[in-house]
């Protein structure tokens, strides 16, 4: 598994105001939007693109655009949908495909409660959106997921990511796939509640109110 820390101003700046308790819901999206689509910026690197013969005004040329199969982005609902158009707005010729699940609150296992995705994922480099790695339980369940349609190239992009998940991810994932995870930063630890610290708090309900 690879993990790349985005190590960049901006990057630090968005985040430090998006773990501030005091600013406000669409502040909060906002910033995840900005934030997403810097990360989005690393986490796309190595998508596959294909030479492609253009004629400029002044001559002709090749270039590269994306290659077929297109790339899927899979926001991790609810919280994933949040960084949706960040991802998209860089990629947007993807498919979008769509993973409910919620991490249940006693035994903190992964409960799928929805699912929108193609059947066959042979060949198909996928993006998963998930803000937060906290226990990785939810993230380790949606790899499952991916590689049980065909899929072998993950990419996760994540805003806040713990030592603890990290750890889970790795030895869950070990050499079946090539897994990349993008994130803004990796900070100290989960608490007794399985919350990031310092983190932001839940994701999910900064973004969209406890509903
Ligand atoms: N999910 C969140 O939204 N926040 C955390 O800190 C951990 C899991």
């Amino acid at each position: 598994m690879r993990l790349h820390v985005a190590d960049h101003p901006l990057v630090a700046h968005k985040l430090t105001v998006l773990r501030d308790a005091s600013t406000s819901s669409p502040t909060f999206r906002q910033l995840v939007d900005e934030l997403v689509t810097l990360l989005a910026y690393e986490a796309t690197r190595d998508v596959r693109v294909e030479p492609a013969d253009i004629v400029t005004p002044v001559a002709p040329t090749t270039g590269v655009r994306i290659a077929d199969p297109s790339p899927i982005v899979v926001p991790i609902l609810r919280a994933g949908l949040g960084m949706l158009d960040g991802m998209t707005r860089l990629l947007p010729t993807a498919e979008v495909g769509f993973l409910g699940l919620r991490r249940d609150e006693e035994t903190l296992e992964a409960i799928t409660y929805a699912n929108r995705l193609p059947d066959d994922l042979s060949g198909r480099q996928v993006f998963l959106l998930d803000p937060m790695l906290a226990t990785g339980g939810t993230l380790v369940a949606s790899i499952d997921y991916m590689l049980d349609r065909g899929a072998r190239e993950v990419t996760v992009v994540c805003l806040l990511a713990a030592p603890e998940g990290l750890a889970t991810l790795e030895a869950a994932v070990g050499d079946r796939a090539e897994v990349s995870v993008v994130v803004a930063a990796v900070d100290e630890r989960l608490n007794e509640k399985a919350y990031i610290v310092p983190g932001l708090g839940d994701a999910g309900d900064r973004l969209y109110g406890i509903v």
